[in-house]
C-alpha cells in the first residue's frame, strides 16, 4: 500500500487546488479535462512535473526504461549510430531529446555512442520541468562532464530546423488530452471538470467536440456512455516539431495502441492513467501535483500527425521487437557468457549483475511486461535508408 500524502504534499496540492478551483470559477464552473491536466502536471512551481517531488524511479511514482539499465539507451545509440552515419557528413548532426527526465538516458546513451566514435556534434535536451532539468544538470556535471561542450539545455529547437534524431521516451503520454463520453444519439461531448459537492468531479459539456475529431471517432461506432480521450497536445507536439526536422529521423516510445485498437469496445472507460507510489489507479482528481496523469497513445494519429508535417513512418512495432532487432540479445549473451566463466563462489559480484541484466531484459521485452504494450514509431524526413530496429517486426500497415 502506498504511503498517505504527508502534511507538506497535502498543503501543496490545496494550494494548486485553490488554482484549479479559480480558474474554474472564473470559466463558469466548468474547465476542460484538457485544461485540468494541464494545470495539475505543469503549472508553474506547483504541477506535479513542475515541482520537486521525485517523480521518477524506484522511491518515485512510477519507473521507465532508461531507469531499468543500460540496455535501452544502448539500443538507441545503435539505431542512432545507424542514422548519423547516413546523414550528409557536411551537415551538423543534431540529437535531441525531449522530457530527459533523470538525465539517466542522456548519459547512458551518450556514453554508448562514444564507445561507437560516432558522438553527434550537439546534443539538445528540451525539458519543461525546471526540477527536472536541474536534477539532469547535476548528473551530466557528475558523471558525463566530457559531455558537458555538446549538451546544451534549450527551451526549443532552433528556427532553422534541425538534422540528425529526434527521441522522446513517455513523453506523450505525459501531455494533456481531451476526454469524451458519447451521448445517447451517438455524438461524442467534452468531459471536463466542475465542482460538485466542494470537489471536482466530472462534468459532460452540452458542446459537441470539433467535427473533424467527431468524423474521426465515427468510424468506430462507439456506444452511449463509451469514454475515452484524443490527444491533441501529442498530436500538435508531433506537427510541430516535426517541421522543425530537415532530414533525420523522429523516434518515438510510448504506451499505446492503433486507432482502432484505442477505441475498442472493450475500453469503455478509455485509457487515463495515474501513478502515484507505484500504484496505477484512474483517479486524476486524487491530490492534484503529487500524482502523474497520463494517457495511452494514439499511434494512427501520430502517423497522421507527422504526415501533416510531411514526415513519413519508417517503421511501427513492440518495443520489444525494436530492441531485441538491434542487438539487445547478442549483448547480454556477451555479458552472460563473462559471467559464466567467472561462475565462482569467488566471483558473486558477476553471477547477481547477471541476474540483475535478465531481469532488465524480461522488463523490457517480454509481452506482458513492456514488450508489447510499449511501441515504437519511427518518423523520417528526408531519410531514405531502413531502419535497423525494425528488422524483425514492423506494423506501420496497422496505423
Ligand atoms: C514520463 S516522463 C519521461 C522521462 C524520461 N524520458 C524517461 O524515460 O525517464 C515525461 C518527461 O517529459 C517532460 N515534458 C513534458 N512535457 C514536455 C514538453 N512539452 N517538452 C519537453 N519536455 C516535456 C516532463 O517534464 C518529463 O521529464
Amino acid at each position: 500500500m502506498p504511503n498517505p500524502p504527508n502534511k507538506i504534499q497535502i498543503e501543496h496540492s490545496a494550494v494548486l487546488s485553490n488554482i484549479i478551483r479559480e480558474c474554474i470559477e472564473q470559466n463558469d464552473g466548468w474547465i476542460s479535462f484538457e485544461q485540468f491536466m494541464g494545470l495539475a502536471l505543469y503549472a508553474p512551481g506547483l504541477g506535479y512535473y513542475s515541482a520537486g517531488s521525485k517523480k521518477i524511479g524506484a522511491d518515485g511514482d512510477f519507473i521507465t526504461a532508461p531507469l531499468l539499465g543500460k540496455q535501452f539507451a544502448g539500443c538507441l545509440a545503435r539505431q542512432c549510430n545507424e542514422i548519423i552515419k547516413n546523414l550528409a557528413a557536411d551537415q551538423l548532426t543534431t540529437i535531441t531529446e525531449f522530457g530527459a527526465g533523470t538525465g539517466q538516458f542522456a548519459l547512458d546513451f551518450l556514453i554508448h555512442l562514444d564507445s561507437l566514435s560516432r558522438l553527434p556534434d550537439q546534443y539538445l535536451i528540451i525539458e519543461t520541468s525546471a526540477d527536472l532539468k536541474q536534477r539532469q544538470q547535476q548528473l551530466i556535471e557528475t558523471s558525463g562532464r566530457e559531455y558537458l561542450d555538446i549538451i546544451k539545455w534549450v527551451d526549443a529547437i532552433p528556427e532553422t530546423g534541425i538534422n540528425g534524431v529526434i527521441i522522446a521516451n513517455e513523453l506523450l503520454d505525459s501531455l494533456p488530452v481531451m476526454r469524451f463520453q458519447i451521448d445517447d444519439s451517438g455524438q461524442a461531448k467534452e468531459l471536463g471538470v466542475s465542482i460538485i459537492d466542494d470537489r471536482f468531479d466530472w462534468k459532460v459539456s452540452t458542446h459537441s467536440i470539433p467535427e473533424v475529431l467527431q468524423q474521426r471517432l465515427s468510424q468506430y461506432s462507439l456506444p452511449p456512455g463509451y469514454q475515452s480521450e484524443i490527444g491533441t497536445h501529442a498530436e500538435g507536439w508531433v506537427r510541430s516539431i516535426g517541421e522543425k526536422l530537415r532530414s533525420g529521423v523522429m523516434i518515438l516510445v510510448d504506451y499505446g495502441f492503433p486507432q482502432a485498437e484505442f477505441y475498442h469496445w472493450d475500453r469503455v472507460q478509455g485509457t487515463l492513467m495515474c501513478h502515484y507510489q507505484h500504484i496505477a489507479h484512474d483517479n486524476p482528481f486524487y491530490f492534484p501535483g503529487i500524482q502523474d496523469i497520463t494517457s495511452h497513445v494514439d499511434f494512427s494519429a501520430i502517423a497522421a500527425a507527422g504526415h501533416d508535417a510531411d514526415l513519413q513512418v519508417m517503421g511501427y512495432c513492440g518495443q520489444g521487437g525494436f530492441l531485441l532487432s538491434l542487438g539487445l540479445l547478442e549483448n547480454v549473451e556477451t555479458i552472460q557468457i563473462g559471467a559464466t566463466q567467472n561462475n565462482t563462489a569467488a566471483n558473486p559480484h558477476s553471477i547477481s549483475r547477471s541476474h540483475t541484466l535478465a531481469q532488465e531484459i524480461k522488463k523490457l521485452t517480454l509481452p506482458n511486461q513492456m514488450g508489447e504494450l510499449f511501441k515504437v514509431i519511427a518518423l523520417a524526413k528526408n531519410y531514405p535508408a531502413p531502419l535497423s530496429g525494425f528488422t524483425m517486426q514492423n506494423r506501420k500497415g496497422r496505423l
